[in-house]
């Protein structure tokens, strides 16, 4: 695989964008840009970007394009090394603005995977999630239970429940995927950078398919 690929992970939520990510760092050598975490940090150190993205995330609907966009780039621009956007783009508007960013840095997309899995299974794996506080990693209370109850398996840090991972914002999370983010799809078949996953299937088997399109070696 060559040094500076960029690679964009997409897909639903609870559809193991995170999990993999983590995995493809650990591997490759990669770093993970997720958006959904970097909103988290903001929302913890209670900065003006985190107090506005709250209301959102809480409900379960997408932070405004502009706040994310800047964010985003912000971080962009110091990578440079192989990386993997978890979380971005999720609407035509970040997608395209990701491609005026990606062509100023002189980089490229390299990679866009689709880890597709279907509603029911992302209900109950959202709804079952555990994160660790510290590092970030996720588990599941049935299907990848941590060694010791309420401790990550990494880092031993504190193991709790997103407050979007709730019936009500999962649903709407699901909702909002299927109008604004599934449509992405689109747009990047048509670009010819595009690989679909069956993420119904174990963590493990999910990364030997991501690590056989990778090792293909662009
Ligand atoms: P974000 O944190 O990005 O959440 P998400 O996209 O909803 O994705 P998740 O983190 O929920 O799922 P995942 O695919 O990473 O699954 P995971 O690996 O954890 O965003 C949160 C919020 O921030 C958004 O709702 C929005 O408000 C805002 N936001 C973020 N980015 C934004 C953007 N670009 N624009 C606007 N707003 C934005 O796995 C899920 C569970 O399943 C875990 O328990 C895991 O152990 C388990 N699991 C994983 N793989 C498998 C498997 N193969 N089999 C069985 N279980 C599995």
């Amino acid at each position: 695989m060559k040094k500076d690929i960029c690679l964009i992970l997409l897909g639903a939520p609870g559809a193991g964008k995170g999990t993999q990510a983590k995995q493809l760092v650990d591997i490759f050598e990669m770093i993970q840009l997720s958006t959904g975490e970097m909103l988290r940090e903001e929302v913890a150190k209670k900065s003006t970007k985190g107090i506005k993205a709250n209301e959102y995330m809480k409900a379960g609907s997408l932070v405004p394009d502009d706040l994310i966009i800047e964010m985003l780039k912000d971080r962009l621009v110091n990578v440079t090394q192989s990386v993997i956007l978890d979380g971005f783009p999720r609407t035509e508007k970040q997608a395209e603005a990701l491609d005026d960013m990606i062509e100023s840095l002189g980089k490229q997309i390299d990679y866009v995977i689709n880890i597709s899995v279907d509603d029911e299974k992302l209900i109950s794996r959202l709804s079952g999630r555990l994160v660790c506080k510290n590092c970030g990693a996720s588990f599941h209370k049935m299907f990848a239970v941590p060694l010791i109850e309420g401790k990550c398996d990494f880092c031993k840090g504190e193991l709790y429940q997103r407050s979007d991972d709730k019936p009500e914002s999962i649903k709407n999370r699901l909702e909002v995927y299927h109008k604004s983010t599934k449509p992405l799809i689109d747009f990047y078949k048509t670009k010819g950078l595009f690989y679909e996953i069956d993420g119904d299937q174990s963590a493990d088997q999910v990364l030997l398919m991501l690590k056989s399109i990778l090792s293909e070696g662009k």
